[in-house]
């Protein structure tokens, strides 16, 4: 698929998604750079919401594209996905009335109008606290706004970003203009849906003077942050067609309500009135990606929290590899938890695999460390054990903390070998609990006690944390691979 001056090897799009794993100043580290780099795969990454002027934070730790040395941050950014063969779009953004005071120097968020999100409370450094009610932007003050949306497209282009995405949706500011639930103004930028329309799309000409690929994203049904807006499909169909006109490389509309409340179909209308390229997300697996693909409803398809958890997505796909459970909720707490998330897939298929969540991963992180040579078996013995057959799968672990293949009992007991996979024994002290003191006793001896034990700490490590499956290898490989059938169309004609 051909986007603008970009080919996409694939139609399986990472969609936004906010990690709140920037350094201070809102500065994207090494960090964000290696979790992008993961996801290089992706047809496009479009990388996570991103301040795109001074002093809106609506998170905490959301990147900024604004200052200096947030460009030059992002540039790790850039430089590790375009390294590792990928291409990547920078979601620029404005939050609104979603924004705090805490977050933000003491300063009262903007808005169309002083409504307050109701029904939601925003993580501060004093804890959740409720949003307060925004300051009404005067009209004067728009082309301020327009500015900086202007001049974080041209740092993302310095920063090495293949292009922007305006981000129209989700209750920030740009939506609260569009939907007339938060929009209560008269004037320019108030009323029937054109003047709604109207800062949004003087933002995209600005934004398109300085990036030669612009998409733009919306989500008219979403009643997330406390949208609503009386006409969804009235507000879409206007918006598509009034598109047409504009230099946009595609349109990424979120297909529905993350939280359910607001039904409706704004695909259609889209996919009828807008003439570029569409790009559809929200609650899709690769069937029904293809699906809508091969039906022409949509060009591409985004996948969100489907991204989090399986960096090697397209790969899976390709594979009818089984998908790592995303974490839920998924963390947006500062620091390093829960990122980079799950290990690609390296195993060959048919492998048992346990995941464990991120609460267990300090352990296989430090086991991370010495994995860099092959398996090892630890213990091999003549002599063959009877009645084993649990054992005559491989089990492996690994985490959804991001960290490759930790540990394993690799081959099979039936033929009396336990080994650890890639093993430095000295470094298993540094993991924590009963993986460590396993390891320790698998390490010296391999015996039926062990591997009796390691197993019902599997067990135990996956009835207890959230999002952790235990699957044996044989019921794995003779399971029919739901995605393996998919046509070439959403992996794209290389595969
Ligand atoms: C942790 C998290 C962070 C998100 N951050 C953003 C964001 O920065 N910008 C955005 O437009 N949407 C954001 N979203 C919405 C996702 O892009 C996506 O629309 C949503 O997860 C639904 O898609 P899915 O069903 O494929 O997960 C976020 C969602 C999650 C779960």
């Amino acid at each position: 698929m051909v986007l603008g001056a970009l080919e996409l090897p694939n139609r399986i799009w990472m969609a936004p998604l906010t990690r709140c794993r920037a350094e201070d100043g809102h500065v994207p580290g090494p960090l964000m750079a290696e979790y992008y780099a993961q996801r290089a795969s992706a047809g496009l990454i479009i990388a996570e919401a991103t301040m795109a002027m001074e002093g809106h934070s609506a998170f905490w730790h959301e990147p900024g594209i604004h200052s200096q040395a947030q460009l030059e941050g992002w540039r790790l950014t850039t430089e590790a996905v375009h390294r590792a063969g990928g291409r990547i779009v920078l979601q620029i953004w404005h939050g609104g009335r979603a924004c705090h005071p805490l977050l933000n120097g003491g300063r009262v968020p903007v808005a169309p109008s002083p409504i307050a999100i109701s029904g939601d409370e925003v993580h501060t450094p004093e804890g959740k606290q409720p949003y307060v009610v925004p300051r009404e932007l005067g009209d004067d003050e728009i082309p301020a706004i327009v500015e900086g949306f202007r001049l974080a497209a041209r740092n993302a282009m310095a920063a090495g970003f293949d292009g922007v995405e305006v981000h129209g949706a989700n209750g920030y500011l740009l939506d609260e203009f569009l939907r007339d639930g938060s929009n209560h103004r008269s004037g320019p930028y108030g009323g029937p849906i054109a003047h709604r329309a109207r800062l949004l799309l003087e933002v995209l000409e600005a934004v398109a003077g300085e990036a030669p690929l612009m998409g733009l994203r919306l989500s008219p049904l979403n009643s997330y942050n406390a949208m609503a807006d009386s006409d969804p499909i009235g507000l879409i169909t206007w918006l598509a067609r009034r598109l047409n006109d504009l230099p946009l490389a595609y349109l990424h509309l979120m297909r529905g309500d993350l939280l359910g409340r607001q039904q409706g179909d704004v695909l259609s209308p889209a996919r009828e009135h807008y003439r570029g390229v569409l790009v559809s997300n929200m609650g899709y697996d690769a069937s029904e990606a293809e699906a809508a693909i091969a039906a022409g409803g949509v060009d591409a398809v985004a996948f969100g929290t489907a991204f989090l958890a399986n960096p090697d997505l397209p790969e899976r796909f390709r594979r009818g590899a089984p998908l790592t459970p995303p974490i839920r909720p998924p963390s947006t707490a500062p620091g390093r938890r829960g990122t980079p998330t799950t290990p690609a897939l390296r195993r060959p298929e048919g492998r048992a695999q346990v995941s464990v969540s991120q609460q267990n991963c300090r352990a296989a992180t430090a086991m991370r460390a010495s994995c860099t040579s092959g398996p090892r078996p630890l213990h091999r013995s003549t002599s063959r054990p009877r009645g084993l057959s649990p054992w005559r799968d491989s089990v492996w672990m690994s985490s959804t903390c991001g960290r490759v293949s930790q540990l394993a009992i690799t081959n099979t007991l039936s033929e009396r070998r336990c080994g650890l996979l890639r093993s430095s024994p000295s470094r298993w002290g540094l993991s924590s609990g009963s993986s460590s003191r396993l390891l320790k006793s698998a390490k010296a001896g391999s015996s039926l006690r062990t591997a009796i034990s390691f197993w019902i700490w599997l067990n135990r490590a996956c009835s207890t944390v959230p999002g952790c499956f235990l699957r044996s290898a044989r019921s794995q490989s003779n399971r029919p691979r739901r995605n393996q059938r998919l046509s070439s169309r959403l992996l794209g004609s290389s595969w």
